[in-house]
C-alpha cells in the first residue's frame, strides 16, 4: 500500500508558542502575551525565537525534507488592536515567511488564528462581543489579499473545540463567563462559516477547512450508562463543531447537552443560513489521543489521571477515567496508535471529505549527550506507529492528504513550559535560561527526513 506521491509530509508549529518577538515591529499584545504563566513555566516573550531565525529555520526544514510547513498567523501582527490599523511590518514578515517556504518548494499551510486572539478585542469581551467577528471577517481579508496567490492551505480556527472545553487552561476564556460559552461558540463558527465562504469567493483555487482536536472515545465497560456518556462527549467534544462547519448544522445530542446545562444560545434564521453557505474543503484536524470515559454517579469525581487534554469530566454526563490498556507519555498523556486510525475512519464515513492532520506527536523530557546527540527513539517510536495506522486507514480507502506532526521545532507547550519538547529540532534553551537558542538536529530529524524520502514505504 503506497501513499499519493503528492501526500503532503509536514510538520507544525503555532506563532505564539514558537516565534517570540512578542512586542517588536508594531506587534500588539494577544491574550497569550499577557496572561499570567503557569507556575514554573516561562512567558511567551521570546519562545524558539523563530521571529528572528525564521530563514535557519526554514533551510532546516528544507533539508528535512518538509513539503509542507503549517504554521499560525499572529491577528495581532497584522493588526496590533484586531481590527482598523494594519501593521506593515507584520505584513512582511508572514510575506518573507512565505516566500522562503516557496524557495524551497515547501507549501505554506497557514492556520488563521491558533489560540492568540489580540488583547485589545478581549478587553470588550473577546468571542463574547459578536464584533470579534467582524473583526475576524476584516483579518481573513488582509489575510487572502496578501497572501491568496501564495498560499493555497488555510486553516480557520485552530482548535476551537479545546478553547471551549479547556479555555482557563488553555488561556482564551475568563473565570465567570461560562454562561456566555456557547454563545461564544456561536459567534467563532458564524465568523468560520464567513470566512470559509469569503476564501472561496476572493480565492477560488485555494482550500480552506477548520482545525479542531477531534478524538473519538471509549467506554469503560459496556455499562449502557457507560455508552450513553460516550455519545454526549464525542457529540460535546466532536461533533458539535464538524457537523456545523460541514453541515451547517447543530447536533441535537450536544443541543440537549447545552439545554440541560442551562448554556444560553441565541441563534437567527438568518444565522444559520450563514452556517450553512460556508463550506469547506477538507478537515483539517490534532489528534494526540483517545480518552475513555464510564456514566456520571454519584461517586464519579472527576480524575485526575485523566484529566489531561483530552479526559473530560462533567458530573452529569461523562466522567473521564484512566484506560488500562494504553500507556501514558511523560506527561500523562495516554498514547493510541489504533485510535487514530479509528478517528480518521469515523470521520470520514461521517462527512466524506479529505482529511489532513495537522497536529499529532510526543510531548517529551529530551536531553543532550555530550556527543551533542539527542537520541529521541521514544519519539521516532511514536510517530511510526502513528503513521502505520495512517497507512491502514488509506488502504481502508481514506482520503488523506496530509501529516504534519507536532512540533517542526521545539517550541513552548501550551501550558507546560519549555521542557515538554515536541520537536524534530532541538532549540537550546529551557523555562529559566534563555541560553543561545541554537538549533541541533535530534534522531527523528534524520529518521523523518528519510521516511519523507521513500514516503513510509517501508512502513
Ligand atoms: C494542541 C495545540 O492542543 O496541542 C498546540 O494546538 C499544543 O498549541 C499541542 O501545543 C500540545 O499541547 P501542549 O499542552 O503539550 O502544548
Amino acid at each position: 500500500m503506497s501513499l499519493p506521491k503528492n501526500f503532503l509530509w509536514g510538520a507544525s508549529t503555532s506563532a505564539y508558542q514558537v516565534e517570540g518577538a512578542y512586542n517588536e515591529d508594531g506587534k500588539g499584545l494577544s491574550v497569550q502575551d499577557v496572561k499570567d504563566p503557569f507556575p514554573g513555566t516561562p512567558n511567551f516573550n521570546v519562545c524558539s525565537d523563530h521571529y528572528h531565525h525564521y530563514k535557519e529555520d526554514v533551510a532546516l526544514f528544507a533539508e528535512m525534507g518538509l513539503k509542507a510547513y503549517r504554521f499560525s498567523i499572529a491577528w495581532t501582527r497584522i493588526l496590533p488592536t484586531g481590527s482598523g490599523e494594519v501593521n506593515p511590518k507584520g505584513v512582511e514578515f508572514y510575506s518573507n515567511l512565505i516566500d522562503e517556504c516557496l524557495k524551497y518548494g515547501i507549501e505554506p499551510i497557514v492556520t488563521m488564528y491558533h489560540f492568540d486572539l489580540p488583547n485589545e478585542l478581549d478587553k470588550v469581551g473577546g468571542w463574547t462581543n459578536p464584533k470579534t467577528m467582524d473583526a475576524f471577517v476584516e483579518f481573513a481579508t488582509i489575510l487572502f489579499k496578501e497572501y491568496g496567490t501564495r498560499v493555497k492551505y488555510w486553516l480557520t480556527i485552530n482548535e476551537q473545540n479545546m478553547m471551549i472545553l479547556y479555555g482557563p487552561i488553555i488561556g482564551t476564556t475568563k473565570p465567570g463567563q461560562e454562561h456566555l460559552l456557547y454563545q461564544s461558540n456561536h459567534y467563532m463558527l458564524l465568523a468560520q462559516a464567513k470566512v470559509f465562504k469569503l476564501c472561496h469567493d476572493m480565492i477560488p483555487d485555494a482550500k480552506i477547512g477548520p482545525a479542531p482536536n477531534i478524538s473519538v472515545n471509549y467506554p469503560h465497560t459496556s455499562k449502557p450508562e457507560d455508552n450513553l456518556a460516550v455519545l454526549y462527549i464525542n457529540a460535546v467534544r466532536n461533533w458539535l463543531y464538524l457537523d456545523i462547519a460541514v453541515w451547517g448544522k447543530y447536533n441535537p445530542i450536544a443541543l440537549d447537552y447545552m439545554h440541560k446545562k442551562g448554556f444560553k444560545l441565541d441563534v437567527s434564521d438568518e444565522e444559520m443560513e450563514i452556517l450553512k453557505a460556508g463550506k469547506p474543503d477538507f478537515i483539517a484536524f490534532n489528534y494526540y489521543s483517545t480518552a475513555t470515559f464510564e456514566g456520571p454517579s454519584a461517586d464519579v469525581k472527576p480524575n485526575p489521571e485523566a484529566d489531561q487534554q483530552i479526559g473530560l469530566s462533567d458530573e452529569a454526563f461523562y466522567a473521564g477515567v484512566k484506560n488500562e490498556f494504553l500507556p501514558f507519555t511523560d506527561f500523562g498523556w495516554q498514547i493510541d496508535p489504533l485510535g487514530f486510525r479509528t478517528t480518521m475512519m469515523e470521520m470520514y464515513a461521517r462527512y466524506h471529505l479529505p482529511l489532513l492532520i495537522t497536529e499529532n506527536g510526543l510531548g517529551a523530557y529530551d536531553r543532550v549527550e555530550e556527543d551533542g546527540s539527542i537520541n529521541d527513539d521514544y519519539r521516532i517510536d511514536y510517530l511510526k506507529q502513528h503513521i502505520t495506522e495512517l497507512k491502514h486507514t488509506v488502504e481502508a480507502g481514506v482520503d488523506v492528504i496530509g501529516y504534519c506532526p507536532w512540533s517542526a521545532i521545539d517550541l513552548i507547550s501550551t501550558h507546560q513550559g519549555f521542557e515538554k519538547r515536541y520537536g524534530f529540532i532541538y532549540v537550546n534553551r529551557d523555562n529559566d535560561d534563555l541560553k543561545d537558542l541554537s538549533r541541533m538536529k535530534k534522531k527523528s530529524f534524520f529518521w523523518y527526513k528519510e521516511l519523507i524520502e521513500e514516503n513510509a514505504e517501508s512502513l
